[in-house]
Order: structure tokens, then C-alpha cells, then sequence
């Protein structure tokens, strides 16, 4: 094969998000956002995703290409996420992309969303004036990394013991650590997705304003519970089963005070894992790894545990676009894979799909 260049397709959830890769490097990342659409359901709803990411996949497929400043004659494989995710949602870009390799007789890696968003801290931009056919496909030798995944759909620790082979250390019991967030931010009326406004908000108000509960100090699992802390917040917004309206300080104060809440909840939990076991790196990716507060507080507990982590510098994606839900990753995590021509036809979607079932 000339090089790996990979159309990568990923509708989880409700972005309609198409990339095109080579190896690590991301030459064109398009998002089409449906945020608009759901904010009046306050979440998202999976017919109106599905609907919308018909309409759009055609034309984010052209422009990521436009963007990418490639042909399809040049294109070696397609990659798409086959889960976990909405059903309806997985549904539509799984067809495409089957459509698209039997048009361009190409072949289909699928990809796990939860794996994608892992490898996202791999990706590299495109150097300036490279070479695009020139390019080194290859990504690093990994063993033993930690990976924390904290998004609206997923809160997790994920041993990575080589890229392709993960376990599940612990993981949310309940709501993840983003939808945690945009629950609390639509009793606050802050719109949806919550958590971006309420990190803006938080820079404005006092964490220490409003001391809730740390969840699970008494296990010694490293799961992690949100739900308590989002009842907590309902009970104190709440008077006779109606939330009340509060100041302005007020809103910053909870904001600070709920978003302190959450994050020290993953990082007491983090140092607890850090006392117990060694690894050669961390990542961190998923929506809410966007947010500064939480890379700052993830930072000063690998600090305090330096000498149980080889190389304690955090490892981010390198955009924020890349944290959420996007194709590049998709298409990095593909170049893993090892590419089957004709598998095509047995892609069905896994709305399930566990990271130690890939
Ligand atoms: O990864 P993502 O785009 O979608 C999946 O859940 O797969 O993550 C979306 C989540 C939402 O809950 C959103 O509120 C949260 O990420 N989020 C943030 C920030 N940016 C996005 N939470 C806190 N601070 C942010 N800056």
C-alpha cells in the first residue's frame, strides 16, 4: 500500500464528524454540530441525530477532503465507528461508509468510539508544507499507560497495556462526569452541553462556597459514583420540589463549587490508583479533558505521586476539537488496526461496544 490514508467516519453520538488521516497526523478534521438541534431537549435525541446526521454526512465527507486537500482516488481504507454510541446514530455512518467502500472498492476498519478518544492524545497536527505521501505512518510503542477518559458519555480508567489492549480499572457506576455536569447546568439554566459554561462561570465564583460530598471514599474500588453529587445539588437548588432561581454570584459560587466537586471526586480517586500501581505515562481525553480546571487538578496529583509515574508529564490531545467527539481519532486509532479487505459487509453496530472487547 502507497500510504495510509485513511477517510475516517464517526456519528456516535450527535456530531457528524469526518477526517482524513495519515497515521498520527490529522490532515483535515470536519465536525458538522447538531448542538443547536438538541439545546430545546435540553440532551440528546436520537431520531432528530439520526435525521441530521443523514443530511449531513455527504457534505462533511467533501469537506473533509477539501480541507485535507485529497482525492478519493488517493484514499487507502475507510474507517468508522461501529460503537459504542446511539444505536440510530452509529447506524447512519456505518452505512455510509459501507456505501463509500463499495463505490471506491475500499476497505473498512471498524473502530471503537472509547478506543478513538484513548489514541486522540496520539494525534499530531499536519506539518506545515509537508509532504503529505511522505509522511511516517507510525505510531509510538506504547506499555503500560494509564488512560482517563472523562466525557458526557463515559467516566474511565483504562489500563493501557499496548495500544489495542486496554482493562477497565474502574469507571462511572452511574452518570458520567459531563453528563453529571450538564444535569446540574440545565437545573441552573445554563443550556446545553452544560460543562464549557459552567468552567467559564467557575473562574468567576468560589469553589469552597459550597462543600459537597466526596463520593465512594469508603470503597476500595476505583469506580466512581456522579449521581450523589447531582441529587446533592438538586436538594439544595430545590424548595418544595421547585428549583429557585439564584444571583448572579450565586451561580458562578455553585459552578465553582460543583465543578471542584466533580473533579476532586476523579482525582482523589486517581491518587488512590497512583498509590497502588506504577505506569510509564498518562492520557487524558473525552469532552470534560477540554476543561483547564481539570488538567490543572489532574497535573498536581500526578505531581504528588512523581515517582510512580516514568514520564509524569499529562498527555492531552493536542486541540480541544479533539477532545470531543471527532473523526481524527477515529482515523488514528484505525492505523492500529490491521486492515482486512471485504470485511466490510460484517460491520453491524455495537451500541455496547467495551473497550477489553475489542
Ligand atoms: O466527548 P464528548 O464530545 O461527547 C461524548 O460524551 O462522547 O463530550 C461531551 C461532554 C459534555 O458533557 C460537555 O458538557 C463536556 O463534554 N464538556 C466540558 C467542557 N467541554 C465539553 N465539560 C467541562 N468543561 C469543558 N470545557
Amino acid at each position: 500500500m502507497k500510504n495510509n490514508l485513511i477517510l475516517a467516519i464517526d456519528t456516535s453520538c450527535d456530531d457528524t464528524s469526518v477526517a482524513v488521516t495519515s497515521g498520527p497526523y490529522v490532515l483535515g478534521n470536519v465536525i458538522a454540530s447538531q448542538t443547536e438541534l438538541h439545546r430545546q431537549y435540553g440532551g440528546v435525541f436520537p431520531t432528530v441525530a439520526k435525521q441530521a446526521h443523514k443530511e449531513n454526512i455527504a457534505p462533511t465527507v467533501t469537506s473533509a477532503l477539501r480541507r485535507a486537500g485529497i482525492t478519493w482516488d488517493e484514499i487507502t481504507a475507510i474507517a468508522v465507528t461501529q460503537g459504542p454510541g446511539l444505536a440510530p446514530a452509529l447506524e447512519v455512518g456505518i452505512r455510509a461508509a459501507q456505501t463509500y467502500a463499495s463505490e471506491h472498492n475500499l476497505p473498512l476498519i471498524p473502530v471503537n468510539h472509547l478506543e478513538g478518544h484513548l489514541l486522540s492524545v496520539l494525534a499530531r497536527p499536519k506539518p506545515r508544507d509537508a509532504n503529505v505521501q511522505k509522511l511516517s505512518s507510525d505510531l509510538p510503542v506504547v506499555k503500560n499507560a494509564l488512560g482517563i477518559l472523562v466525557s458526557g458519555g463515559n467516566t474511565l480508567f483504562v489500563q493501557v497495556k499496548q495500544i489495542g489492549k486496554y482493562e477497565v480499572l474502574g469507571q462511572t457506576l452511574d452518570d458520567a462526569a459531563g453528563e453529571c455536569l450538564d444535569k446540574i447546568g440545565r437545573m441552573l439554566n445554563l443550556g446545553y452541553p452544560a460543562g464549557p459554561v459552567i468552567e467559564q462561570f467557575a473562574k468567576l465564583g468560589n469553589p469552597k462556597a459550597i462543600p459537597f460530598p466526596l463520593p465512594l471514599t469508603m470503597t476500595k474500588t476505583y469506580d466512581l459514583s456522579f449521581s450523589g453529587l447531582k441529587t446533592s445539588a438538586r436538594n439544595l437548588l430545590e424548595d418544595n420540589g421547585v428549583l429557585q432561581p439564584l444571583k448572579k454570584q450565586e451561580v458562578y459560587d455553585f459552578c465553582a463549587s460543583i465543578q471542584f466537586a466533580v473533579f476532586r471526586h476523579i482525582t482523589y480517586k486517581l491518587n488512590k490508583l497512583l498509590v497502588d500501581q506504577k505506569f510509564s505515562q498518562i492520557w487524558l481525553g473525552g469532552g470534560v479533558a477540554a476543561n483547564a480546571t481539570l488538567r490543572r487538578m489532574i497535573r498536581e496529583t500526578i505531581q504528588a505521586n512523581s515517582d510512580r509515574v516514568a514520564n509524569p508529564k499529562l498527555l492531552t490531545p493536542y486541540s480541544k476539537k479533539l477532545c470531543m467527539d471527532n473523526a481524527a481519532m477515529i482515523g488514528v486509532a484505525a492505523r492500529t488496526k490491521r486492515i482486512q479487505k471485504g470485511g466490510g459487509e460484517q460491520i453491524g453496530r455495537r451500541p455496547r461496544w467495551g473497550l477489553e472487547e475489542i
